[in-house]
Protein backbone atom coordinates (compact mmCIF):
# COMPACT_ATOMS: atom_id res chain seq x y z
CA UNK A 1 0.00 0.00 0.00
CA UNK A 2 1.29 3.51 -0.94
CA UNK A 3 0.33 6.09 1.91
CA UNK A 4 1.62 9.49 1.22
CA UNK A 5 0.71 11.72 3.28
CA UNK A 6 2.85 14.96 2.79
CA UNK A 7 1.67 17.82 5.33
CA UNK A 8 4.73 20.26 4.42
CA UNK A 9 4.84 23.12 6.33
CA UNK A 10 5.84 25.41 3.15
CA UNK A 11 5.08 24.82 -0.62
CA UNK A 12 8.92 24.26 -1.39
CA UNK A 13 8.78 21.55 1.10
CA UNK A 14 6.00 20.18 -0.16
CA UNK A 15 6.92 19.97 -3.37
CA UNK A 16 10.57 18.24 -2.17
CA UNK A 17 8.49 15.84 -0.67
CA UNK A 18 6.15 15.24 -3.50
CA UNK A 19 9.22 14.85 -5.37
CA UNK A 20 10.71 12.01 -3.16
CA UNK A 21 6.99 10.21 -3.45
CA UNK A 22 6.77 10.51 -6.90
CA UNK A 23 10.33 8.95 -7.39
CA UNK A 24 9.37 6.07 -5.15
CA UNK A 25 6.59 5.54 -7.19
CA UNK A 26 7.57 5.55 -10.66
CA UNK A 27 11.38 4.13 -10.43
CA UNK A 28 11.55 1.07 -11.75
CA UNK A 29 8.42 0.80 -13.73
CA UNK A 30 8.45 1.05 -17.29
CA UNK A 31 4.48 1.30 -18.28
CA UNK A 32 4.14 4.87 -19.05
CA UNK A 33 0.13 4.96 -18.26
CA UNK A 34 1.02 3.44 -15.10
CA UNK A 35 3.23 5.78 -14.06
CA UNK A 36 0.94 8.79 -15.39
CA UNK A 37 -2.13 7.32 -13.17
CA UNK A 38 -0.02 7.07 -10.51
CA UNK A 39 1.19 10.91 -10.50
CA UNK A 40 -2.02 12.48 -11.56
CA UNK A 41 -3.45 10.49 -8.33
CA UNK A 42 -0.58 12.06 -5.87
CA UNK A 43 -0.69 15.40 -6.94
CA UNK A 44 -4.55 15.19 -6.75
CA UNK A 45 -4.25 14.00 -3.62
CA UNK A 46 -1.18 16.66 -2.51
CA UNK A 47 -2.02 19.70 -4.16
CA UNK A 48 -4.44 22.27 -2.44
CA UNK A 49 -6.85 23.89 -4.20
CA UNK A 50 -7.16 22.14 -7.36
CA UNK A 51 -9.98 20.97 -9.57
CA UNK A 52 -8.36 18.98 -12.30
CA UNK A 53 -4.71 17.37 -12.62
CA UNK A 54 -3.25 15.27 -15.27
CA UNK A 55 -1.98 14.33 -18.72
CA UNK A 56 -2.35 15.18 -22.27
CA UNK A 57 0.51 12.68 -24.71
CA UNK A 58 1.68 13.78 -27.49
CA UNK A 59 0.52 11.56 -30.21
CA UNK A 60 1.94 12.06 -33.75
CA UNK A 61 1.65 15.80 -33.41
CA UNK A 62 -1.64 16.24 -31.62
CA UNK A 63 -2.19 16.70 -28.02
CA UNK A 64 -4.80 13.59 -26.66
CA UNK A 65 -6.18 13.01 -22.88
CA UNK A 66 -4.07 11.20 -21.09
CA UNK A 67 -4.76 9.61 -17.12
CA UNK A 68 -5.87 11.88 -15.27
CA UNK A 69 -7.90 13.18 -12.19
CA UNK A 70 -11.20 15.69 -12.11
CA UNK A 71 -13.91 15.85 -14.30
CA UNK A 72 -14.22 14.14 -17.92
CA UNK A 73 -12.17 16.83 -20.41
CA UNK A 74 -11.70 17.51 -23.76
CA UNK A 75 -9.39 14.26 -25.57
CA UNK A 76 -7.51 16.43 -28.55
CA UNK A 77 -5.70 19.50 -28.77
CA UNK A 78 -3.87 20.90 -31.44
CA UNK A 79 -0.73 22.47 -30.64
CA UNK A 80 -0.60 26.31 -30.73
CA UNK A 81 -4.50 25.91 -29.53
CA UNK A 82 -5.43 26.55 -25.57
CA UNK A 83 -2.91 26.67 -22.84
CA UNK A 84 -2.01 23.27 -22.99
CA UNK A 85 -1.01 22.95 -26.32
CA UNK A 86 0.74 26.72 -26.80
CA UNK A 87 2.82 24.93 -24.05
CA UNK A 88 3.30 21.99 -26.17
CA UNK A 89 3.95 24.30 -29.59
CA UNK A 90 6.40 26.38 -27.23
CA UNK A 91 7.65 23.80 -25.22
CA UNK A 92 7.54 26.41 -22.04
CA UNK A 93 6.00 26.50 -19.17
CA UNK A 94 2.65 28.07 -19.42
CA UNK A 95 1.39 29.57 -15.75
CA UNK A 96 -1.63 31.30 -16.40
CA UNK A 97 -3.28 33.17 -13.16
CA UNK A 98 -6.05 34.20 -15.10
CA UNK A 99 -7.35 31.52 -17.79
CA UNK A 100 -10.28 33.73 -19.21
CA UNK A 101 -7.68 36.16 -20.17
CA UNK A 102 -5.74 33.54 -21.81
CA UNK A 103 -6.96 34.27 -25.63
CA UNK A 104 -7.36 30.73 -26.56
CA UNK A 105 -8.19 28.90 -23.75
CA UNK A 106 -10.14 25.86 -23.43
CA UNK A 107 -12.58 25.32 -20.53
CA UNK A 108 -12.91 21.91 -19.75
CA UNK A 109 -14.40 23.02 -16.61
CA UNK A 110 -16.07 26.73 -16.02
CA UNK A 111 -14.42 25.95 -12.72
CA UNK A 112 -11.19 26.49 -13.93
CA UNK A 113 -9.37 30.00 -12.79
CA UNK A 114 -6.17 29.64 -12.95
CA UNK A 115 -3.99 27.09 -14.72
CA UNK A 116 0.02 25.48 -15.15
CA UNK A 117 0.75 23.47 -17.73
CA UNK A 118 4.63 21.65 -18.16
CA UNK A 119 5.95 20.65 -20.60
CA UNK A 120 7.96 16.88 -20.27
CA UNK A 121 10.48 16.64 -22.77
CA UNK A 122 12.73 13.64 -23.32
CA UNK A 123 15.70 13.55 -25.47
CA UNK A 124 14.61 16.57 -27.44
CA UNK A 125 11.65 14.58 -27.45
CA UNK A 126 7.95 16.55 -26.57
CA UNK A 127 6.08 13.45 -24.48
CA UNK A 128 3.17 15.58 -23.37
CA UNK A 129 2.48 18.03 -21.10
CA UNK A 130 1.33 18.08 -17.31
CA UNK A 131 -1.96 20.20 -16.98
CA UNK A 132 -3.07 21.40 -13.30
CA UNK A 133 -5.90 23.26 -12.89
CA UNK A 134 -7.47 25.13 -10.30
CA UNK A 135 -10.89 27.31 -9.05
CA UNK A 136 -8.57 30.05 -7.30
CA UNK A 137 -7.68 32.69 -9.31
CA UNK A 138 -3.87 33.11 -9.23
CA UNK A 139 -3.50 29.72 -7.33
CA UNK A 140 0.25 28.79 -8.87
CA UNK A 141 2.99 30.75 -7.71
CA UNK A 142 6.58 30.30 -8.44
CA UNK A 143 7.21 28.39 -6.21
CA UNK A 144 4.80 25.85 -7.91
CA UNK A 145 6.07 26.69 -11.26
CA UNK A 146 9.28 25.32 -9.65
CA UNK A 147 7.75 22.11 -8.15
CA UNK A 148 6.16 21.04 -11.18
CA UNK A 149 9.15 21.67 -13.19
CA UNK A 150 10.86 19.26 -10.94
CA UNK A 151 7.89 16.81 -11.07
CA UNK A 152 8.06 16.92 -14.76
CA UNK A 153 12.29 16.14 -14.75
CA UNK A 154 11.39 12.96 -12.88
CA UNK A 155 8.09 11.93 -15.02
CA UNK A 156 10.07 13.19 -18.20
CA UNK A 157 12.56 9.69 -17.67
CA UNK A 158 9.34 7.25 -17.01
CA UNK A 159 6.74 8.11 -19.96
N1 LIG B 1 -7.61 24.36 -20.20
C1 LIG B 1 -6.79 23.56 -21.04
C2 LIG B 1 -7.53 22.39 -21.60
C3 LIG B 1 -7.41 21.17 -20.77
S1 LIG B 1 -8.32 21.20 -19.38
O1 LIG B 1 -7.91 22.30 -18.51
C4 LIG B 1 -8.24 19.77 -18.57
C5 LIG B 1 -6.24 24.39 -22.17
O2 LIG B 1 -6.66 25.53 -22.39
O3 LIG B 1 -5.37 23.90 -22.87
Amino acid sequence: MYDFKIEAADTPTMYADLALALHGLVDGEGDAIANMANAAALLWETLPEINWVGFYRNVEGELVLGPFQGRPACIRIKFGEGVCGVAAETRQVQRVADVNAFPSHIACDSASASEIVVPLIRDGELIGVLDIDSPRPSRFTEEDEAGCVRLGEILSKVL
